[in-house]
């Protein structure tokens, strides 16, 4: 066996040439010491393999692969299995086509609706995200193909990713931004971590120590590269110094230059250029040069399979669906010609080949002998729809039921920009409800990358099936699912707000003069509109299924370290096999902040036949249970009561159980500059503080301390204030070594 090569081999030159790009897509290479060159690309849902033009932005060809279902359905399925199903498939393609390192998944947080890249990223929820994104990386890596962990970290919109501070205060980055990335991280050691474009609180992230250095590798203890987004280094050796290893994409003739001088003039380290490029090296463990190769054919038909559980069924009044044998359809609208089925920009894959709805449709009508009728009713690209909608309305009064492909149009979706209104275009609403008018039922089936409002129509249709954007085999997923051939099991990973000014970020995103402040902290999605008791169209989690689910049996268990395990027992109490969804989540009012009511603190997805029953068993980690304390930083699970809840959603809970958490020994730490209340509330020191001011008040002739309105002022000033209005009558030393003494250590309120 060749022995691998060391940094200690090279020059400084070949060092730091090591940490750019050779060219658009991939690493240096010296075949002299048996350095290959490691190929990048994206990703996520899809190999995008370019070997003619090359661009970030999705504009030249690229080679003909997979388009699995993108984030936004991934996170719908709430399924570990489809993800990892999706890495799995994804690794043999990158092979097949001579990719080492897939850039992705992308864990941000849809922060709002408007988000432009949301259809990328799983969930508003980060222990969904994080849970997801951490099955794909396992089973991508374990195909030989390493991963590319982004956008590191608060890259949640695209208005001025470039250059935008995302002002974020550390409990909500601890809690919401950098958990799902924690996640990944410490289980799934993901190859790469890739960076982002934007600025954290004021500093941009490829030149951020604090979260390149401090935060990622000395407390997570990732040891793998940290790559740049394309083109978000501004000075190569401040990324250098930051903690940033592979400046993307190449050539780099220039940052190499600047990377040499920097050593050269005593202000880099040569050490630190050693680490980088030993990183960097290190990603040879994922060069393939054994190329597999891909059967098509069988992705497809993957492809089709996981893009059924992902679509979800939001709504289904007198089980419209499925389509009942026998009835005559017309189905409306351009998207089931030409289907949306991906999102723009460096994640738009050069699909094998697409499924058509109605073509699917057509062969399944066949087979249970439904007529099929078609109608385009809008165009996308158009404002003169007046003529078509006439036509789709004289349709429909001869059909059972209409079926309405509406979305949004492609043009809207895309990296790069973020979306300008929650409403589906007007032409395809003002079409909806010219149908409704006239039709017997009529079915909405959605294609969309980020939620659309669903006011001002919803109440006039039957149902409403959600596929945001299914992948290439989402045409057939559609069509089983409307005939019934598949049981849809899909749930939402967002909520659908009512209007737009009810969602948490409506009055920070997209910021303003540069920063965009995450002023609703922690508050983020359902946590949100759970904790403020907004209504909502539908919750974070709704999903119907052709059959019914009951849920029984509730019993949680303390494990070790404040771990909580919950089992329930589902039974599937209709008449057909269909795929559950149990969500626990968790609340509590115990610690020193302010707690989302309700938090989503672990899930499973199972499947079960009619009658059949099982028992789930779902963990619920320290991290949930705990809380990120600014004061000692460091994630602290409170003492007391936590409460288990079962729920169908995140608005509506069918089982719960209370249990008591040691949580962590805090010993107290009181100053003479702590609050007087908690001097009074320590259970220590407070008694013998409270009967001496008692006693010393009460010799004055004043209200004792006890329920006066004296008290309630005083709890709030720092006690030697008030040691100083008592004029020495109590003595400072003496308080204090009545909370030195090592019985009082106990733990915090
Ligand atoms: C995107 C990344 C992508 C990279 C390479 C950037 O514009 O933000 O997600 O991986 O380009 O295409």
């Amino acid at each position: 066996m060749t022995p691998r090569p060391r940094v200690t081999d090279l020059t400084l030159a070949q060092k730091a040439s090591l940490l750019t790009g050779a060219t658009f897509w991939s690493t240096a290479s010296f075949s002299e010491l048996g350095i290959g060159e490691v190929v990048l690309a994206d990703g996520p849902n899809g190999v995008r393999r370019q070997l003619q033009g090359t661009d970030h932005l999705g504009l030249y060809h690229s080679e003909p692969a997979t388009c699995f279902p993108p984030a936004v359905a991934i996170g719908s399925s709430w399924s570990r299995d489809v993800a990892a199903a999706v890495g799995r498939a994804l690794a043999i393609e990158a092979r097949a086509l001579g990719v080492d390192i897939l850039l992705g998944p992308g864990v941000n947080i849809k922060r709002s609706p408007l988000g432009g890249r949301n259809f990328e990223y799983y969930s508003e929820d980060p222990l969904l995200s994080g849970v997801l994104a951490s099955a794909y990386v396992e089973s991508l890596q374990a195909g030989g193909v390493g991963a590319s962990l982004k956008h590191f970290v608060a890259n949640d919109q695209e208005t001025d990713r470039m250059v935008i501070s995302s002002d974020v205060d550390d409990r909500t980055l601890r809690e919401v931004y950098l958990a799902p990335f924690e996640r990944v991280i410490t289980e799934s050691k993901p190859a790469t971590v890739m960076c982002s474009y934007n600025k954290i609180n004021g500093i941009h992230a490829a030149e951020n120590r604090w979260l390149l250095n401090d935060v990622l590798r000395e407390e997570w203890g990732f040891e793998g590269a940290v790559v740049s987004d394309w083109g978000a280094i501004r000075t190569r050796p401040a990324a250098l110094a930051a903690g940033l290893d592979l400046g993307m994409p190449g050539p780099g003739e220039f940052a190499t230059a600047a990377v040499i001088g920097a050593v050269e003039a005593g202000e880099i380290d040569e050490a630190t250029v050693d680490d980088a490029a030993a990183r960097v090296l290190a990603l040879a463990a994922y060069s393939n040069s054994d190329r597999s190769t891909a059967d098509w054919d069988a992705h497809h038909d993957l492809a089709r399979r996981l893009a059924v559980e992902c679509a979800v069924l939001l709504k289904n009044e007198n089980n419209t669906l499925p389509i009942n044998q026998g009835a005559s359809i017309l189905v409306v609208g351009e998207f089931a010609k030409e289907p949306r089925y991906q999102g723009g920009g460096s994640s738009h894959v050069n699909a094998t080949r697409v499924d058509i709805p109605l073509d699917e449709m057509r062969i399944l009508a066949e087979e249970c002998d439904v007529q099929v009728a078609f109608a385009q009713g809008f165009q996308t690209d158009s404002a003169e729809n007046e003529t078509l909608r006439a036509h789709a309305v004289a349709a429909a009064r001869l059909a059972d039921t209409v079926i309405v492909f509406a979305g949004n149009p492609e043009s809207e979706e895309s990296e790069g920009f973020d979306r300008s209104r929650l409403e589906l275009p007007e032409s395809q609403t003002e079409l909806i409800n010219a149908l409704a008018e006239v039709a017997r039922r009529v079915v909405v089936v959605l294609a969309n990358g980020g939620v659309v409002t669903l006011e001002g129509w919803h109440d006039r249709v039957d149902a409403i099936l959600e596929g945001f954007l299914l992948g290439q085999g989402g045409g057939k997923a559609i069509a089983d699912i409307l005939f019934g051939a598949e049981n849809p099991s899909g749930h939402l990973a967002e909520t659908i707000p009512v209007r737009l000014e009810d969602t948490p970020a409506w009055l920070t995103f997209p910021g303003e003069q540069g920063h965009v402040r995450y002023g609703e902290g922690v508050m983020v999605g359902h946590r949100y509109f759970v904790t403020a008791d907004r209504p909502v169209r539908y919750p974070f989690g709704h999903g119907l299924s052709y059959t019914t689910f009951s849920t029984d049996s509730l019993a949680v268990d303390v494990t070790a370290h404040d771990s909580l395990e919950a089992t329930v027992t589902v039974t599937n109490t209709g008449s057909r096999a269909g795929a559950h969804v149990v969500q626990v989540y968790l609340s509590t009012g115990v610690g020193p902040v302010i707690r989302p009511r309700r938090i989503l603190a672990g899930f499973d997805k199972i499947h079960l036949e009619p009658g059949q029953s099982k028992h789930v068993v779902v963990e619920l980690d320290r991290r949930v249970l705990g809380y990120w304390d600014i004061d000692r930083k460091q994630l602290i699970v409170s003492p007391g009561l936590y409460t288990v809840q079962v729920a169908e959603s995140a608005s509506t809970v069918l089982l719960e159980q209370t249990v008591e958490v040691d949580g962590d020994f805090l010993p107290v730490t009181l100053t003479l500059q702590s609050e007087t209340g908690s001097w009074l509330d320590d259970p220590v020191a407070g008694p013998q503080l409270r009967a001496r001011m008692q006693a010393v008040i009460g010799s004055s002739g004043e209200e004792p301390v006890d329920g006066s309105d004296g008290t309630a002022m005083m709890r709030g000033m720092p006690m030697n204030q008030i040691l100083s209005i008592l004029g020495g009558a109590i003595d400072g030393d003496w308080l204090l070594s009545l909370v030195a003494q090592p019985e009082t250590g106990r733990n915090q309120p």
